[in-house]
């Protein structure tokens, strides 16, 4: 229901708004659009160093980035500068990881069902930590793992908290393919199993809640349940798993990765943890969301009589959201980031589909139309991350900026990559 101009808190934490301009890290949206085309994403470095450093500043070290929310080489590189370690679900990942640079010894491999050549991959290089899913891992790594190639572990357990988010996102209850339960005994099988093989040391238990959490309830239930469940184990670490849910509309609010740190530090002392063991963290979502926009142009506006339809040159594959998890998005116009936004319009993509849909209900300018380049804020993550080429839709581009230069991290995909595997 708004009339009024984008609220600047979605927005980058450089941003400045002009009277005909939007400038992210010191250089103009409306010249990104001219330079690169749009789709384009564009990311704001100083923003994500901003939560990179806070993440490091605020949990023990071993906390990591989820790159399943964002990943490139350039983004790893930050990760890594910034002291952060980072979290890998599949062997895809954990590779651009390792030819971005970055040590093994700086990785977590995570995965449901790590393959036989994943797990050698992580053992031989020597990540940090290997999160342990389900038993049939445990035997793999066994023939796998010897003093002579160490693995250090965390076992991923299922605390049975049910987080307050979508059913999708939900992990921490029972009725879940992650982690090995506490309730029936799977979890201490599983750790007792792993203590007897030699060159594997189980640091430690892993849990992850769900996503996109905006209030510490679930997190501090998961905590009574990890300190009680290790009470007598004398581990190092207790690694609460990501969650932490951000603002994407206005009105929302979502505390800071330093609020979420010290709650959960207060929770897990407050139910007699052992003040010397480390917490970890793997944030993806607070580190890059807000960081991120997309930029479109719009190519058509068609009222029909229920609404307005204005359709833009990207949509559901480079941000499927909406259509996976009824995601809400605001959207302005770049070009008039101070002007009020009465027009009340449904933003849709250029995809062969009905639920291609951006923003369902959408506010811009009375002005914005054909032509327009406009931007949906709050898209670092899990946008990019779940690209499709659906449609045969190329892949916009990624530029970060900052001090006024645009770099281009990862190029448009053009048609020759798209037909690039057939035979
Ligand atoms: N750690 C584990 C074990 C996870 O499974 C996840 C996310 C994270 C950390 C990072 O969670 P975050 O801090 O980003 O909430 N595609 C969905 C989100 C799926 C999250 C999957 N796991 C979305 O777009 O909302």
């Amino acid at each position: 229901m708004s009339s009024s101009p984008l609220p600047a808190t979605l927005l980058p934490d450089t941003a400045v708004l002009t009277e005909n301009d939007t400038l992210v890290g010191g250089v103009s949206l409306r010249d990104i659009a001219a330079q690169f085309g749009t789709p384009a994403f564009v990311y704001d470095e100083a923003t994500l160093r901003d939560r990179l450093t806070q993440a490091a500043a605020t949990f023990d070290d071993g906390v990591a980035f989820a790159s399943k929310s964002f990943l490139c080489g350039a983004m790893a590189r930050l990760v890594h500068e910034a002291g952060m370690c980072i979290d890998v679900a599949t062997g895809g990942e954990f590779d651009i990881v390792v030819r971005a640079g970055v040590p093994a010894n700086r990785i977590i491999m995570h995965g449901n069902n790590k393959s036989h050549e994943e797990l050698q991959r992580a053992v031989s290089l020597g990540v940090h930590r290997l999160i342990v899913d389900n038993f049939n891992e445990i035997e793999r790594l066994r023939s796998i793992v010897s003093p002579r190639q160490p693995l250090d572990v965390l076992v991923r357990v299922t605390p049975g908290v049910e987080a307050h988010t979508h059913e999708f996102i939900m992990t921490g209850h029972e009725d879940t393919k992650f982690g090995l339960s506490v309730a029936t005994g799977d979890a201490r099988r599983a750790i007792d199993l792993l203590s007897a093989i030699p060159g594997i040391s189980v640091k430690g238990v892993h849990a992850h809640i769900g996503s996109q959490i905006l209030d510490f309830e679930g997190f501090r239930q998961e905590l009574d349940v990890l300190v009680n469940f290790t009470k007598d184990d004398n581990f190092e670490e207790l690694c609460v798993g990501g969650g932490l849910g951000v603002a994407y509309v206005e009105g929302e609010e979502a505390p800071s990765i330093s609020e979420w740190g010290s709650a959960l530090r207060a929770a897990a002392l407050d139910v007699g943890m052992n003040p010397a063991t480390k917490i970890t963290a793997e944030p993806g979502r607070a580190i890059v969301a807000q960081a991120g926009l997309t930029l479109y142009t719009v190519g058509a506006v068609k009222p029909v009589t229920q609404r307005t339809y204005v359709a833009v040159d990207g949509g559901m594959s480079d941000n499927p959201r909406p259509v996976l998890y009824g995601s809400g998005y605001e959207a302005f116009d770049v070009t008039r980031p101070l002007e009020p936004r009465p027009q009340s319009v449904r933003i849709v993509g250029k995809h062969c589909e009905t639920g291609d849909i951006l923003v369902d209900e959408a506010f811009l300018p009375a002005e914005t139309g054909v032509g327009s380049i406009i931007a949906t804020p709050v898209t670092g993550a899990y946008g990019y991350s779940m690209a499709s080429n659906y449609n045969r839709v190329p892949r916009p581009p990624v530029i970060f900026v900052k001090d006024g230069v645009a770099r281009e991290v990862l190029r448009r995909e053009t048609f020759d990559d798209l037909a690039r595997l057939e035979m």
